[in-house]
């Protein structure tokens, strides 16, 4: 018996199985040799929401959510938040390594060179209906891109690839800020290549009269900051979903769109503006206590609180509270930061938080400075999928280079009925078919 494995004994047998131990891992397959009986389908787990399962093995972002520690490719958060841009981020996400001078002039040249959308998708946004949310617009558009780069098909070969991966972060850029003119009835404003990506983004948003649109320096260093801290965060539900698409080896436009569905839910990306719409629910500090009141007694959850990984302060959180000044000392301060603020400071006394150990997550402050920012409460999914866009395509190329991968196929306990006779519809009552769908 060596070191590194786990002995089973199956009561129901009395027989023993030694488990390799890898990675701090059993393989779920290797569990299939416990029978009951030579015909017995063999071991499986039961873990919905994969709450102890690692589907992958990968080498992109650790999380150590007990030490609230976040890494990219072994770069602290805080540090590359500092000091980084978000584009070198998105080359360290996808290349494993940050670039040198020359790279980061070549990628940067490629992805500006992607910046502009064939004028027929422009065809596709303008059919939505006049308040379609964006994050809608968005999803659907990745989507409808699959059909304008049939090429994008040819996932193996590593060229072809690469060039998808610069349309894709090329162009989410284009597509969020389209959604949004729609949205709001105004001309489409093309990119500007000789903006910095982040620039050109609130160029494409926010450009009116003026000839040649400058962004506000500050706030373009927050949004440089804030697309840093959500580039990616490892196995989450939209990367999972990406993984999960990509296993079928549909084309990253497809799979993409598929993600981006994922991080719409209010449990996930959504929930940015769900703290929002929370806020100003809230609407003053006096009336927190009450509210906290109410979530404990499990009518709603607090919104932008707790983490599935993080049982600490969420690293990016922090960071997002640092950069919420800067922001506040060129927009003004927005009012909703102080009911923020007594929630926070409420919840984190509170033993109903304290015992389940919730704390604000990078969701909390986010909204607050987009708003401050003036983007609208429904743009700010769409600005949590525009950085992760290059998380999730890191993670789809290692998927596709992970020899151990194959078609995600989960399996499932089957509970219900086994063989039956079809009954005719005359001899069916109201009870039983009532019973089949329970
Ligand atoms: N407010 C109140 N209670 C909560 C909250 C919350 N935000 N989050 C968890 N709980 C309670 C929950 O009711 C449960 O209590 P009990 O043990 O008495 O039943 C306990 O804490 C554990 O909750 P859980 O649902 O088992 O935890 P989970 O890991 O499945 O869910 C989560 C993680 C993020 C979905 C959840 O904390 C949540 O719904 N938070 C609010 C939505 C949110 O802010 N989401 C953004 C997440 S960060 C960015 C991202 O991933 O996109």
């Amino acid at each position: 018996m060596g070191e590194n494995t786990l002995t089973i004994t199956d009561n129901r047998t009395g027989k023993q199985y030694d488990l390799p131990i890898e990675n701090g891992t059993i393989k779920a397959m290797d569990l299939r040799q416990i029978k009951q009986s030579e015909d017995d389908f063999g071991l499986m787990t039961y873990d919905p929401a994969f709450m102890n399962t690692a589907s992958c093995k990968s080498r992109i972002t650790f999380i150590d959510g007990d030490k609230g520690i976040l890494e990219y490719r072994g770069y602290p958060i805080d540090q590359l938040a500092e000091k980084s841009t978000y584009l070198e981020v998105a080359y360290l996400l996808l290349n494993g390594e940050l670039p040198d001078r020359a790279q980061l002039s070549d990628w940067t040249r490629n992805i500006t060179y992607h910046t502009f959308i064939n004028e027929s998708i422009k065809k596709v946004i303008d059919g939505f209906h006049y308040n379609a949310h964006p994050m809608g617009m968005f999803e659907a558009t990745l989507g409808a891109l699959s059909t304008f780069y049939p090429d994008a098909k040819d996932i193996f070969d590593k060229e072809c690839r690469q060039k998808q991966i610069y349309r894709l972060i090329a162009k989410v850029p284009t597509i969020a800020a389209f959604a949004y003119r729609h949205r709001i009835g105004m001309q489409y404003a093309y990119p500007d290549n000789d903006l910095s990506y982040e620039g050109n983004f609130l160029n494409m948003m926010f450009k009116t009269t003026e000839l040649k649109y400058q962004p506000n320096a500050v706030l373009e260093r927050a949004l440089t900051v804030l697309f840093i801290l959500h580039a990616d965060h490892e196995q989450n539900c939209s990367t999972n979903a990406m993984r999960s698409i990509g296993s079928a080896h549909t084309d990253p436009f497809s799979s993409l769109a598929g993600a981006a569905a994922a991080l719409y839910g209010p449990l996930h990306g959504g929930a940015n503006e769900m703290v929002l719409r929370m806020l100003r629910e809230i609407g003053s500090i006096d009336k927190v206590p009450e509210y906290i009141k109410r979530v404990k007694a499990g009518e709603f959850r607090l919104m932008g609180f707790g983490h599935r990984v993080y049982k600490n302060y969420d690293p990016r959180a922090r960071i997002i509270k640092q950069v919420a000044d800067e922001v506040f000392a060129v927009t003004g301060k927005d009012p909703l930061l102080d009911i923020a603020l007594e929630l926070e400071r409420i919840a984190l006394e509170d033993e109903y938080f304290v015992k389940r150990r919730l704390y604000p997550n990078v969701d909390f402050y986010s909204g607050i400075i987009y708003q401050a920012m003036s983007f609208p409460v429904d743009m700010f999914p769409v600005l949590f999928a525009i950085p992760r866009t290059s998380g999730w395509l890191a993670q789809w190329v290692e998927l596709l280079e992970d020899p151990d991968q194959k078609i995600a196929r989960p399996r499932q306990v089957y509970l219900g009925h086994r063989t039956r006779e079809y009954v005719p519809i005359e001899r069916r009552k109201a009870a039983e078919s009532g019973a089949v769908g329970a």
